[in-house]
Parts: structure tokens; C-alpha cells; sequence
């Protein structure tokens, strides 16, 4: 289904509504998730956690939001991190170059593209404000990092645009304390911060977002030397250099020299099998290798995971190969070592980053799983079972006759290890279609036999099938179906 589904969806079942919505000042960019939306990504990032941070023994930490002007100094944010803008001289509306002119005459100029490019495409095409038909003034950078003053000085600091500078800043005492070894993944997952001129479209481009970054710290003699490459090498890839994404696997990637190294190739391997187990539609995804002009100013190779949706390709994670320029402009400006024994080799690791979008990657599996099934005039959000914010509904029949006291017993066993929901009222087949709108691949129902021999029906989701189970079976039948894989 559609955007406006998503949304509406999102907003009538708890997954996310905009943030101080009851004030007129409230500002864009800014969501909230309801009791739904924690839910799923809690699991959606359990799901992250087993499949690329377990599977690699690689280490999570949380660093501070807040962070020194020297941090942004040192990483090029201070000087680098802008978007190109346009103000109009007569209303002062202003808007994003790159956007504005791609809406308005469909001309895709890269947003780090030189500042004239965008002011050339403005005269020869006579593009004009979209509100009043002013001109605009030449297109300037604008910096995208929230400034904040800390205590009475209001000394200079900043609310990060990324979270990984904390795992470039940290990197010499944890590579110490816990004794690393190359390659080493550090993690984090947590909130960044960008002064979009536009947001828009919800979660897909807020000024508060959630973003769950690998950092892979690697030996630059030994990027083909990748033990585990056999674990992923018939995976496929989507890759896109020029023209259409063309399908290969991760060695035949390695070998026709599209992707780098074997390194690089072992992580779009594993992001693509994670992702195929959110329930995505890989098949509607691509690797867009960036050019020159379009990679994040610290990026020597990128190439961005985009899938497709109603609203377009959405980039969901960019993979950056960062090289050593963290960690050395770090070292410059701290004056620390970064240096660090790998065997024999005294190395200053490059670095290798998988940084994800949780909040597009949420958007994205809710389009991809929510399915108007005509038939039977219901909207049923197909999720994995271990991703469904509820994985079961327990409903009483009627509230009468014992059937409630029932009901709440057998809600009460089963919430100690499971996502359930309780409910009394209404007509039953209203509350299954609820229950299908969030997702709940199971319903339980209690009814008058209940009382005489212990079993209820279990609904599925999908299939709407019905069955007769005893109540001991409940527990296995959950853990076996919401199991992760
Ligand atoms: N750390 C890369 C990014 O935030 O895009």
C-alpha cells in the first residue's frame, strides 16, 4: 500500500505521530513513536543486534548526543556538513537548491555539486520562488548541526549530526580495554541531529532521527583477507554503477572489481540477509555506488542501500568507506595516538561504515507489509512474527459467564513472555481487524468450551485460519512462530 496508508495507519494504531501536536508552534521534523512503533523497533533492532553485531562479536556503545566543538572541528562537520540553499529577495522564503530546482525543471544536481552549478541551472532556467515568483539570491551553504550552549558560559557544543564520531573519538580505549582485534566492529545505535531546511514526509526526513551505525576498523593491507567470505558469497547483490541495478553475487561483485574488496562485499552480504529477514522486498532494492560529487565529503567509496516504495527509491543505509580520515584528523587535533598494533604490523586502521536509517527502515517494511486484502474488507499489516509489535491478542467471546476472569488469567500467563494484548469489547471480528492492522500474526479467543476443556481458538493472521488448541499448547506454539530466525 500506499504512503498515505502508511500514515494513516501509523497515526489510528500508535506507530508514530508528530511531535507536540497539540501546539501551533510545533515544529517539522520532529515525530514521536506511539506504543506500536517502540515496540517494532525494539525488535527491528534485536533482529540488527543477532544478525550483524553477534554474528561478528563486534561491541555496542552509547555514546553522548552532546558533543565538543573540537570533535566537529577534527571530523569536517564544522566546515564540510552544509546543504546548498536559495533565499527568495522579496518574501525571504527559503528553500534547498538541489530540491527546488529538481522539482521545479527536473534537473538532479548532486547536493555537494559546486555552488554555481546550482546558481547556472537557477538563471538558464528561469526558476523563480515557488511562493511569491521573486528572484533568489546566489545559493549559499547552510550548516546542518544544532549549536547548544553548555552551562552559564554557554560554551560552544554540538548535538551530533552522526553517531559514530563518538565510536572514532573512543576508539583507542576501547580497542585497549577490550582487547580487539582487527577487524573490529564498533556499534551504536542512538539519535542524531540535522537542521534540515526541508523536512518532510514523516520519518523519511526528520531533524531528530534514530540511525544505527557500524563502524568496521580494519587493517588496509589485509581487505581481502575476510575469514568469514565464504559465509556470503553467493548472496546477491543489487548493484547499480550506471544504468540499471544488475543482480550478482557477493564473489562475482569482488571479482568483476564493482565492489572494492572482499571486506566491503562480506558487509552488503550480511546487510542484504538482514534486510531480507525484515521483510522487505530485496528484490526492489539496489546498491547505488555514489560518484565523486555525491559522496559525503569523508567517503573515498560509498555505496548507498536504497528499496523501492510508492514514494520512491529511499536510501536506507549508506556504506562508506572512510578510509583512515576519522581517525587521523582525530589524532591531529586530540594530539592522542590512534595507531595500534595489528600482529606485527603498527597500523592506523581504516574504516569501513554501515550507517543505518532505523526510522526509513521502519517506513519501509510498514509499506512493505501492510496488504489490503479486498476480499475480505480488511487491511492486514503481513509483518514477521518477531517483528510484530503485539504477537498475540487474547479476546473473550463475551464478558460474561466467567469468560473475562478467563480470559484475563490466561492474558496473564501469557504476557510474562510474550506482546499481548487483552480485549473485551466489541464485536469479535472488529477486534480481529484490528488486531490484523497492527500486525498480530496470532488471536486467541476464549469462549463457553474454554471453561469445560481448556482449549481455545488460535486465529492466524494471514490465512485467517482457525483452530482448536489446548491452552498448554499455548506457550511452545508462540515461542516456536515469533522465534527470531
Ligand atoms: N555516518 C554517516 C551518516 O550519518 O550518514
Amino acid at each position: 500500500m500506499d504512503y498515505e496508508a502508511v500514515m494513516k495507519l501509523a497515526l489510528e494504531r500508535g506507530f508514530y505521530f508528530p511531535s507536540c501536536e497539540i501546539y501551533a508552534d510545533a515544529q517539522a521534523g520532529f515525530w514521536e513513536y506511539g506504543p506500536s512503533g517502540v515496540s517494532l523497533k525494539n525488535k527491528f533492532l534485536e533482529l540488527w543486534r543477532r544478525e550483524l553485531i553477534r554474528r561478528d562479536g563486534m561491541l555496542e556503545i552509547d555514546g553522548s548526543q552532546i558533543m565538543s566543538k573540537s570533535v566537529f572541528e577534527a571530523s569536517g562537520h564544522l566546515g564540510n556538513f552544509a546543504d546548498p540553499i536559495i533565499k527568495c529577495t522579496k518574501c525571504n522564503a527559503t528553500f534547498r537548491a538541489d530540491r527546488t530546482i529538481a522539482e521545479l525543471v527536473q534537473i538532479e544536481i548532486p547536493e555537494s555539486a559546486d555552488l554555481e552549478e546550482f546558481d547556472n541551472a537557477i538563471t538558464q532556467n528561469n526558476i523563480k520562488c515557488p511562493k511569491c515568483k521573486g528572484n533568489f539570491n546566489k545559493t549559499k551553504n547552510f550548516n546542518m548541526m544544532f549549536k547548544v550552549g553548555i552551562g552559564p558560559e554557554e560554551e560552544e557544543a554540538y548535538l551530533r549530526p552522526e553517531t559514530c564520531q563518538s565510536i572514532f573519538v573512543d576508539f583507542p580505549r576501547l580497542y585497549k580495554t577490550m582487547r580487539g582485534k582487527l577487524p573490529l566492529g564498533i556499534a551504536q545505535v542512538g539519535k542524531s541531529f540535522r537542521n534540515e531546511i526541508a523536512p518532510r514526509q514523516s520519518l523519511l526526513r526528520l531533524r531528530e532521527f534514530y540511525q544505527a551505525e557500524i563502524e568496521v576498523f580494519c587493517n588496509p593491507n589485509k581487505l581481502s583477507e575476510v575469514e568469514k567470505f565464504s559465509e556470503i558469497q553467493d548472496v546477491v547483490l543489487r548493484i547499480q554503477t550506471d544504468g540499471d541495478p544488475v543482480p550478482m553475487t557477493c564473489k562475482e561483485a569482488v571479482e568483476s572489481g564493482v565492489v572494492p574488496n572482499k571486506l566491503v562485499a562480506y558487509y552488503l552480504g550480511i546487510l542484504t540477509e538482514f534486510y531480507e529477514k525484515t521483510g522487505i522486498d530485496v528484490t526492489k532494492s539496489r546498491f547505488r555506488k555514489l560518484g565523486d560529487k555525491e559522496k559525503a565529503f569523508y567517503a573515498k567509496v560509498a555505496f548507498d542501500f536504497e528499496v523501492e516504495t510508492t514514494i520512491g527509491w529511499l536510501e536506507l543505509v549508506a556504506c562508506n568507506y572512510r578510509s583512515d580520515y576519522d581517525l587521523t584528523s582525530h589524532a591531529k587535533k586530540s594530539k592522542q595516538k590512534f595507531e595500534i598494533m595489528d600482529g606485527d604490523d603498527k597500523v592506523l586502521p581504516h574504516v569501513f561504515e554501515i550507517s543505518m536509517g532505523i526510522d526509513r527502515s521502519l517506513y519501509t517494511i510498514l509499506e512493505h507489509s501492510l496488504k489490503d486484502d479486498k476480499e475480505h474488507e480488511r487491511t492486514v499489516l503481513s509483518l514477521k512474527p518477531y517483528l510484530a509489535p503485539i504477537h498475540v491478542g487474547i479476546l473473550s467471546l463475551v464478558k460474561k459467564d466467567g469468560l473475562k476472569e478467563k480470559t484475563d488469567e490466561i492474558y496473564l500467563q501469557v504476557k510474562r513472555k510474550f506482546d499481548a494484548f487483552l480485549d473485551h469489547s466489541g464485536a469479535i471480528g472488529r477486534r480481529y481487524r484490528r488486531l490484523d492492522e497492527i500486525g498480530s500474526p496470532f488471536a486467541i479467543t476464549v469462549d463457553h468450551q474454554t471453561l469445560e476443556d481448556n482449549t481455545v481458538t488460535i486465529r492466524k493472521r494471514d490465512s485467517m485460519e482457525q483452530s482448536r488448541i489446548n491452552i498448554s499448547e499455548l506457550d511452545s506454539i508462540l515461542l516456536d512462530s515469533t522465534a527470531y530466525p
